[in-house]
């Protein structure tokens, strides 16, 4: 049978934190209303169940059928028709999530009073889920002091308030008030759909990216990482509700919504990084391929060519994160969990076993960055698992994103392994040494 043409199939996978969530979108009356059908879309495709609530202002500027179309579910959009007098109290108690997107300076103050003479202001007062609320606005509505108390009011009352984007408006003005882009939005619900997740209270470092050795001002050494694999870590880290920390070389990806991004280029750079972060850390994550050496000198000024053929350069260490890391969690026991990565073109397995032992990981992941589909710079990873125990777990062919998941349950399991208190062993009974 041959199926759809590449073009046709699902542009966006379904992700584990909105499969089925029911997430209420409240649409208000902004020109930036047309944006949430994209946004409605976007969630549905993620796997949410999304129900949308529209004001009367906002079915002017779309109608609700554009919403049915993209959801797939009714949409509510009046308070005084029977059927939907009741349901405001029911979706407002089932969802795990009230997105006001666009939000205008108008609903902003009706959220901020507690007023509630429409059905999504009402079904905002009897949520109790989080809700998020990403202002729309134009001509300087947004900085007038009205909304920007009213705004504050909200967040005190713990509201995410997502944007507004700098920009230009519909009026052809340029300042604050263009609401967040959808893919945006879509990372903010991520986020917040998330807390509470199995690793919520947990602080995870993860670093990524390939580090810059500097030559000259102008040149620098460095390696073919994409920085992927480390992102996506960070990204499944964040899904099950961690803090996350991300120490990056400079990569072209974006940061996922809710991570702290902390950039650095050398190695040495990096290791400050680290070695501060992981003081407080559950887990470290060392994706990132760290430069073994450098030049042993930086020049000031652009080495220039001469006459001789060649130009030898001297390379020297770069500290060993790892090794520094292991040095201080010997002290404290911070982090409990450390994985390390290893990137190897031949005998991978003995390779990363010597480094799961040599750099004291709990978790090495071996990946064979001789085939053409796995390691640097795709978006696919074959990768292998080893841990203390002598175990060996081999993936398939799986996408950087997979690969994370598969590598934040078995953080998940040596958390849990770590804070058992130690089994006492056949010749160690609890009663011995006691003084009779
Ligand atoms: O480069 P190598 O294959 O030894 O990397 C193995 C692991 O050690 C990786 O997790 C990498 O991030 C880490 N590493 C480190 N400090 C270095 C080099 C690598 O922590 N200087």
């Amino acid at each position: 049978m041959i199926g759809p043409p590449s073009s046709l199939r699902a542009t966006m996978e379904v992700i584990g934190v909105f499969k089925d969530r029911p997430i209420l979108l409240g649409v208000t009356g902004s020109i930036a209303a047309y944006k949430a059908a994209d946004l409605a879309s976007k969630l549905t495709q993620a796997g949410a169940r999304v129900t949308v609530v529209m004001t009367e202002a906002a079915t002017r500027f779309v109608t609700p059928l554009t919403f049915q179309a993209v959801t797939g579910q009714p949409v509510y959009t009046d308070l005084w028709t029977l059927e939907h007098h009741i349901p405001h109290v029911g979706l407002a108690q089932n969802a795990a999530l009230l997105a006001i997107a666009p939000a205008t300076a108008n609903m902003i103050a009706k959220l901020a009073h507690g007023l509630a003479d429409d059905l999504l202001s009402v079904t905002a007062l009897a949520a109790r889920c989080p809700i998020l609320v990403a202002p729309a606005m134009d001509a300087g509505m947004y900085e007038h002091p009205a909304t920007t108390a009213n705004l504050r009011a909200l967040a005190e009352r713990g509201v995410h308030i997502a944007g507004p984007a700098c920009g230009r408006m519909a009026s052809g003005l340029v300042g604050p008030g263009r609401m967040l882009e959808p893919t945006e939005l879509a990372g903010h619900i991520r986020y917040l759909l998330s807390r509470g997740g199995p690793l919520s209270g947990r602080r995870v470092v993860v670093t990524a990216g390939g580090t810059r050795e500097p030559l000259d001002p102008v040149r620098f050494l460095t390696n073919r990482s994409s920085g992927r694999q480390g992102f996506a870590l960070a990204q499944a880290a964040l899904d099950r509700g961690a803090d996350v920390t991300l120490i990056t070389a400079p990569v072209a990806l974006e940061t996922p919504w809710g991570a702290e991004r902390i950039e650095v280029q050398t190695a040495e750079e990096m290791c400050q990084a680290v070695l501060a972060a992981a003081e407080t850390a559950d887990v470290l994550l060392m994706a990132a391929a760290v430069a073994d050496y450098r030049p042993a000198e930086t020049a000031a000024h652009k080495i220039k060519k001469d006459a001789s053929a060649s130009l030898t350069l001297t390379l020297t260490r770069t500290p060993d994160i790892l090794a520094a890391v292991a040095e201080r969690r010997d002290r404290t026991g911070l982090p409990a969990v450390v994985v390390g990565f290893a990137a190897e073109t031949d005998d991978l397995l003995r390779y990363a076993h010597e480094k799961l032992l040599t750099k004291h990981l709990d978790l090495i992941a071996a990946n064979d960055v001789s085939i053409p589909d796995s390691g640097f710079e795709v978006t696919t990873n074959r990768v292998t698992l080893l841990d203390t125990q002598g175990g060996v777990e081999r993936l398939d062919l799986l996408s950087k994103t997979e690969v994370a998941e598969r590598i934040l349950e078995r953080v998940r399991g040596l958390l849990a392994e770590a804070a058992q208190p130690p089994v006492a062993t056949a010749n160690t009974r609890p009663d011995q040494g006691k003084q009779t």
